[in-house]
Order: structure tokens, then sequence, then C-alpha cells
């Protein structure tokens, strides 16, 4: 697997301005809004978004102007759900470091998430292509309907496939297709392009929630940079439970600490019954299908040096440990 810093040469030079912006956005007068501007959006992120915005807009008229206030939207937009999530999920770290809520507090939190939201949509509106605004708006909307649809179903038992797929669609994978298509849609790519992106988007954002949800299984701390456990913790039925459910219908951890959230010893159970089995195997392959049926004609795009980082992208998501 290439490491995520060589997928990205293509564009590195930009993704450095990309980083450059951001950490200018905590030049504001006042001094806590800037604490909390400067804590929120130091490096740590994978900027996985932004990464992928800047690789689809370099398929044909580079217009690096646009695609680097799109870039910083994405990145802003996906760190404005993250500071809400973790506010939702009083959780205590993320990318390394405590999170804004457990320093700030929850008030404070939510307040800068609505910020970061609108200082996402001043950038997003900086491209000046109505079009793509338009998408940011949508995709927000989608996002928040997800997290939604996961709220009102914590601690249910009885969700489908088909649901938790729909879910993770709208959560994830909707973020993924709006930084593919504004690159492709501002680099001027043909229509065809840019269904090829989109469908390159929305089936590696969903890979890639697969992995982040078996990673809250199997995954370390340390590398994650975010605490693991937290999704049966919350009440999300993700895919490795689901599967755990379909494997012991009747005798089940999960079912026990869902019906009874203070049986702690049932969570700790369900975490090493998944651990110990072939589901994780299952999930990756899982993902797997769908990092390749991301990649399905990519071979139909300009043969360049992005075309190739998408590639090693949509490998690199289905590896990794952070
Ligand atoms: C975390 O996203 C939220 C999910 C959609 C799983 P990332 O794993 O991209 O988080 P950062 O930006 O690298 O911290
Ligand atoms: C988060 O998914 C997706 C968002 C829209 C924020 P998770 O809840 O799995 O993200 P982590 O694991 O907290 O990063
Ligand atoms: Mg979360
Ligand atoms: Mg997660």
């Amino acid at each position: 697997m290439l490491p995520l810093s060589a997928i990205y040469e293509p564009i590195q030079e930009d993704l450095n301005s990309v980083e450059d912006r951001l950490r200018s956005m905590s030049q504001v007068p006042d001094k806590h809004l800037s604490e909390l501007l400067d804590h929120s959006l130091k490096a740590g992120g994978k900027r996985v978004r932004p990464i992928l915005t800047l690789l689809s807009g370099n398929f044909y008229n580079y217009n690096r102007d646009a695609l680097l206030s799109m870039a910083v939207a994405v990145e802003l937009l996906h760190t404005a759900t993250l500071v809400h999530d973790d506010t939702i999920d009083k959780s205590a770290v993320r990318r390394g470091l405590p999170t804004v809520n457990a320093i700030w507090g929850e008030d404070k939190a939510v307040l800068l998430g609505d910020y970061l939201f609108a200082r996402a949509g001043e950038h997003c509106a900086n491209t000046g292509v109505v079009l793509v605004t338009k998408l940011f708006a949508q995709t927000l909307a989608t996002i928040s309907s997800g997290e939604l649809r996961q709220s009102f179903d914590a601690f249910r038992l009885e969700q489908t496939r088909e649901q938790y797929l729909a879910r993770i669609i709208a959560k994830t994978a909707s973020l993924f297709v709006l930084s593919t298509e504004s690159g492709a849609v501002l680099s001027q790519a043909p229509e065809s392009a840019v269904t090829i992106l989109k469908e390159y988007g929305h089936n590696l954002g969903i890979a890639f929630q697969i992995v982040d949800d078996v990673l809250d299984f199997i995954g370390n701390e340390e590398e994650l940079g975010k605490p693991v456990g937290s999704d049966l913790a919350q009440g999300t039925l993700t895919l490795p439970a689901m599967l755990l459910l379909e494997r012991y219908p009747e005798d089940n951890p999960v079912k026990r600490f869902f019906k009874d959230p203070t049986s702690l010893d049932d969570m700790r159970q369900a975490v090493e019954w998944v651990g110990n089995s072939a589901i994780v195997e299952e999930c990756y392959d899982i993902a797997g299908e769908y990092s390749t049926a991301a990649c399905r004609n990519l071979n139909h795009l300009p043969d360049n040096t992005s075309r190739r980082a998408l590639l090693a992208l949509a490998n690199y998501v289905i590896k990794r440990k952070e």
C-alpha cells in the first residue's frame, strides 16, 4: 500500500496551499474564536476530501483558484460535521487531540460547528459557480439527514443492511461525491467524466465508512487518533455488529447490550466476538468490492498521474489503519 503522502504527490503543492488557507482562518480578532479555530483546523486530519477535489480537478482545465476554494470548503464542511459528531457522541479525542467539546464544552462546540459550516459555504461560493454551491447545500442537508437517521435508530436491533447502506451513503459517501464531482465540474470535465468521478466518490465513500466501522471494533486508538468501540456504545448498529447478529440470532451480546446499555460486559464481549471471527474479513471483502467498483470506469479518464493516484487511493482506503 502506498502511503497517503505518496498518493497526493501530483497535487502536493496545492494541498499545501489548502493547509495554509485552513491555518490562516484562525487569524480573527476574537481571541477565543481564534483559539477554537486553531485547535480544530491544525494539521492532523488525513485531508482525504480536499485531496479528492484536487485530484478530480486535474483531468481537464485545472482551475487552480476555484479548486483551492472548493478543497478548503469540503475540508471545513467535514471538520464541522466532526465537531458536531463528537459533541453528540460526547467523544473525548479526535485527531489525537482532546475534542472541542471536551476542552471548551458542548455549547461552544455546537457554535463552532455552525461557524465552520458558514465559512465552508463562503469558500464554496468563492468558486463563483452556482452549481457547486447548490451541490454543497444539498450535501450538507444529506449528511444531516443521515446523522439524524442514525440518532433515531440508536439501540434499535431491527435494521437491515439496506438501511445501513443508505445511512452511510448519506452521512459519508455524499461528501466524497461532492468532493469529486465539484473537482470535475470546476475543471469543465465533460458529462461522462463527471459521472465517472461521482461514481468513484460514491463507492469510495461507502468503502471508507465500512472500514471506519471495522476499525471501530479492531482498530488502535493511537493510530486512529480517536476512541475505538464508540459505535456500539452509542447504540449505532454498523456492519460488523449486524453480521454478528446474523450469525448468532439467539444468544447475542449485541442484543443484550442494546436491551440494557448498562451491561458493559456484553459490549466488551460483542467487540471480542467480532474480533475473533471471520466477520472482519467479510467486512473487508465487502469494502473491497466497493473499492473495486469505484475504479471500474477510471480507465475512461485521461491517463495521468491523478488517475493513478485515484487508483492508489482506492487501495489505501481499504488497507488504512489511521
Ligand atoms: C472520519 O473521517 C469520519 C468518517 C467519515 C468516518 P476521516 O477518517 O476522514 O477523519 P480525518 O479528517 O482524517 O480526521
Ligand atoms: C461520522 O461517522 C460521519 C459524519 C458525518 C461525521 P463516524 O461517527 O463513524 O465517525 P467517527 O468514527 O466518529 O470519526
Ligand atoms: Mg462518531
Ligand atoms: Mg466511526
